[in-house]
């Protein structure tokens, strides 16, 4: 009891998961009930702060489950293993399911995630009986979401979201919370698996419009927004964001007056055709409150983020800069110092929040700008 008490201890010092760390994973105690204490830990003190995940089938999850739990049936694991947050952060994970070992070697070695301990729920009626004193015992399909946002999103959805309302409630006259939060949309360009997207469907209020050329990642989001019950507000659609061939050139391109210059008159209509798709995908298309990107850059997307944005909306963008850090090594995927803000500022939004060469855990440099649309 006391080793494992210890091990969450030195797990909560927010230093990265270490080797010696993995170390101590495989020394964890698997005993069954002497991981109750650290449950109890979980409730009481660290009041529910960090991932416990289900792994019994979701028969069992959804007759009887514990409050802020994450259900991830031991067999979709490995699919699913992406709506984990990242590896190497200082997260615990309680992990519930009858075959200790074969958790031990199939989620922490394989996939390098840390295990403090295992509780075995099936036929513990002491431990249910103590859990439901605490009304913390439900059923049905409610699961915790897990996997994180960009912290870029996270740290300033509040700010957008605040001045999306007071604009609303301006201009509709309108100071009722409902009617004003069912119209915010956003658009996610390079969506991946749709972290984002899911985290701003999760919250409440925001339909987000998810593009990617992925079907595998797309699928991804869809299945976990239809798992997560959020598929009503979150759409996909599987487009080509480069429609035309774009390198080093555009470095040059005068974005204050559109023009893009070594461009043919082809690859303009293609962008122009690019730029209507996009819009027409918004609500009466009229555009976006919030255009979102992360880690995906194509300069030519630039000024037609710019223009599909609707006035008072926002830009919130992050993606890799020089020098490269191994990935991305190209510089067409690398933002040169200071482009995201001379970019936007010459499109005349207002710049909230920007952050020049701030490092990634890996080490990688990005660029992040939250950059609002002026409202004449
Ligand atoms: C590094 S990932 C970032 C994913 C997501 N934004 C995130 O932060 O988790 C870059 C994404 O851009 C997408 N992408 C790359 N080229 C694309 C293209 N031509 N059209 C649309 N999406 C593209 C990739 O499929 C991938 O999902």
């Amino acid at each position: 009891m006391t080793d494992n008490i210890d091990t969450i201890k030195k797990c909560c010092g927010c230093t990265p998961p270490s080797g010696d760390q993995q170390q101590q994973t495989q020394s964890i105690d698997l005993s069954v009930h002497s991981h109750h204490g650290i449950l109890f830990k979980w409730i009481e003190q660290f009041k529910f702060s960090y991932g416990v995940i289900d792994l019994r089938d979701t028969i069992q999850y959804q007759s009887k489950h514990i409050k802020h739990t994450t259900s991830i049936p031991f067999n979709e694991l490995p699919i699913r293993i992406f709506e984990l947050p990242p590896r190497g952060q200082e997260e615990e994970y309680i992990v519930t399911k009858e075959s200790l070992q074969q958790v031990m070697n199939d989620l922490a070695f394989r996939s390098g995630y840390i295990i403090h301990f295992v509780i075995n729920l099936e036929d513990d009626s002491h431990l249910w009986q103590k859990l439901t004193k605490l009304d913390l015992v439900q059923s049905g399909s409610q699961s915790r979401l897990l996997w994180q946002a960009c912290s870029f999103l996270t740290d300033s959805i509040q700010e957008v979201e605040d001045s999306l309302r007071k604009e609303k409630e301006k201009s509709s006259m309108t100071t009722t919370k409902e009617s004003i939060e069912t119209i915010i949309t956003a658009l996610d360009l390079g969506c991946g698996s749709g972290r984002d997207c899911l985290y701003l469907a999760q919250r409440g209020g925001w339909t987000a419009v998810g593009v990617d050329n992925s079907d595998t990642l797309l699928s991804k989001m869809t299945e976990a927004a239809n798992r997560y019950n959020l598929s009503d507000r979150i759409q996909s659609y599987n487009i080509d964001l480069e429609p035309v061939q774009s390198d080093e050139p555009y470095h040059d391109t005068d974005y204050s007056n559109r023009q893009l210059k070594s461009t043919t008159k082809e690859d303009l209509e293609k962008l122009q055709h690019l730029e209507a798709t996009l819009l027409n995908l918004s609500p009466g298309q009229e555009g976006y409150e919030l255009v979102n990107v992360a880690r995906y850059l194509y300069r030519p997307l630039l000024p037609i983020i710019a223009s599909i944005v609707k006035p008072g909306g926002f830009v919130l963008y992050h993606t890799f800069m020089v020098p490269s850090n191994g990935k991305p090594k190209r510089p067409r995927f690398l933002l040169n110092y200071n482009e995201l803000k001379e970019r936007f500022l010459s499109s005349k939004f207002e710049i909230i929040k920007y952050q020049e060469t701030k490092l990634l855990e890996d080490g990688r440099p990005v660029q992040f700008l939250l950059a609002r649309k002026p409202i004449n």
